[in-house]
């Protein structure tokens, strides 16, 4: 088999937890007009959809129009005001926004038809007046006029379309209860449709410069932080919106990512690979730790073989560590096994720590500390009140988390008897 060959099978079977993940979920997808704009880029993103759909995703499209609608109302000669980073949409634009939107529309409906037909899949794309709106109103003097705002969001419609199997397409446009046309925020619009139908991941295509400097993952914490930071920062408005948008949405979208729209497939290698392309800004906890079980050995033994190599780790062999696998806690995110460590209870109230691991790509973030926090706790509920441990490169980061340099005549003598001399291990010792 050639190389290209084998790296399509390992990726293949990389991607086979995240598909099982995702199955049944409700994605919505944020989509601005620009992504329209190239021909190829949206026959490729609706064939992204179509994938997404046969892998049993649920996906609601929030399309965006603004350069499009830009466009349109300069062609026509119209101007038109901005306050507070909005358009103020007047009377006599109406009818031009309404065809662009029904143009817009229908170049992504032709590109489905087109992707549909590739791919062999009989996919309807649906759109309904699911949405209702309201006049965004006179703020601070300033009168939006058929600038709306979501007032209501029939989500049993649109649930109802996503289980009979459809993507579901929201546009700029809305309706009062009174009949009069309003021009939405498409990007609002996405958060308050995920929060609205309980979305379990937002995707926002973005052109912000900025948000390639945010790290991979976000908690809540972080995303407010930097928040924080760029409050008084004018060049960063458009990511002080995001970030405020995402942490409001939080409570009811557990996961949020970011990804560029200069790369449309990012989304898939956002989905379906560990560590994705964009920022997720999660309101779940995005590892949890927990003790592992024999089926977790094969991901234990992935994680510390390239260690053991490297003399960091004892070698540890398969039946080893399956007769051991009670003592191991791990750390997992989407179920790839990103840190362990063991505990073993001793006589006397003494406790061995052993085999505390963190997945290169995710060291330095506190991972190893909280793994071992966890390990302490574990320690106390079994009444040990000594936990050592016996290592050759990490000393200096042991004792920086209180342990202190020790010598083998402290350890039980059983353990004594099983030092291994060519190691020349070094001991150290935390009083908990
Ligand atoms: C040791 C280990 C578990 C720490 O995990 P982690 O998630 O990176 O830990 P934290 O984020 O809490 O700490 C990171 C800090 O420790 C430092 N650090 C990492 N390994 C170190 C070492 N061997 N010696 C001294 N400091 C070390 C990092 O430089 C970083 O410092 P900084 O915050 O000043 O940048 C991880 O580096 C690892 O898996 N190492 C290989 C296995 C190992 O040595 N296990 C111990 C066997 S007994």
């Amino acid at each position: 088999m050639q190389q290209s060959e084998l790296d399509f099978i390992n990726n293949l079977r990389q991607s086979s937890p995240y598909i099982a993940a995702h199955r049944g979920k409700t994605l919505v997808i944020y989509l601005p007009g620009e992504m329209l704009q190239h021909p190829g880029t949206l026959l490729q993103f609706a064939k992204d959809i179509v994938l997404l759909n046969n892998l049993g995703i649920k996906v609601v499209l929030t399309l965006g129009a603004s350069v499009q609608i830009n466009d349109a109302l300069i062609e026509q000669k119209f101007s038109w005001e901005t306050s507070q980073h909005c358009r103020i949409t007047l009377p006599e634009h109406i009818v031009t926004i309404q065809k662009t939107i029904g143009w817009v529309r229908s170049q992504l409906e032709a590109a489905f038809s087109q992707a549909c037909a590739e791919q062999h899949s009989p996919l309807s794309l649906v759109s309904g007046n699911w949405v209702i709106a309201k006049p965004k109103g006179v703020i601070n003097g300033v009168d939006f006029q058929h600038t709306g705002s979501l007032r209501k969001i029939n989500s049993e419609a649109i649930h109802a379309s996503l289980q009979s199997n459809q993507v579901c397409l929201l546009t700029p446009l809305a309706y009062s209860l009174t009949g009069e046309v309003f021009n939405l925020n498409t990007l609002d619009q996405a958060f308050a449709v995920s929060q609205a139908i309980h979305a379990d991941k937002l995707i926002i295509y973005s052109d912000i410069d900025s948000f390639k400097a945010l790290p991979k993952a976000m908690s809540l914490l972080d995303a407010q932080h930097h928040l924080d930071l760029i409050q008084k920062d004018d060049n960063q408005q458009e990511l002080h919106t995001l970030l405020k948008l995402s942490l409001d949405a939080a409570s009811s979208v557990k996961r949020i990512h970011i990804i560029s729209q200069q790369e449309p497939s990012a989304m898939l290698f956002e989905l379906f690979s560990r560590d994705g392309m964009g920022t997720l800004i999660y309101a779940d906890r995005y590892h949890q730790l927990r003790p592992a079980t024999v089926d977790d050995v094969a991901g234990i033994l992935k994680l510390i073989e390239p260690m053991e190599e490297e003399g960091i780790l004892v070698k540890r062999s398969r039946e080893v560590l399956e007769l051991e696998i009670d003592n191991f806690i791990i750390a997992e995110v989407d179920q790839q096994i990103i840190g362990c460590a063991a505990l073993y209870p001793m006589e006397n109230h003494q406790g061995e720590l052993a085999c505390l691991a963190v997945d290169p790509s995710y060291q330095g973030d506190d991972l190893g500390q909280e793994i071992l926090n966890h390990i302490e706790v574990m320690a106390k509920q079994q009444t040990i009140q000594q936990l050592f441990l016996l290592t050759t490169h990490t000393d200096h980061w042991f004792q920086e988390q209180g342990f202190e340099r020790s010598s083998l005549e402290i350890l039980p003598e059983k353990r004594q008897s099983l030092y291994n001399f060519q190691r020349q291990s070094k001991v150290l010792i935390k009083t908990l």
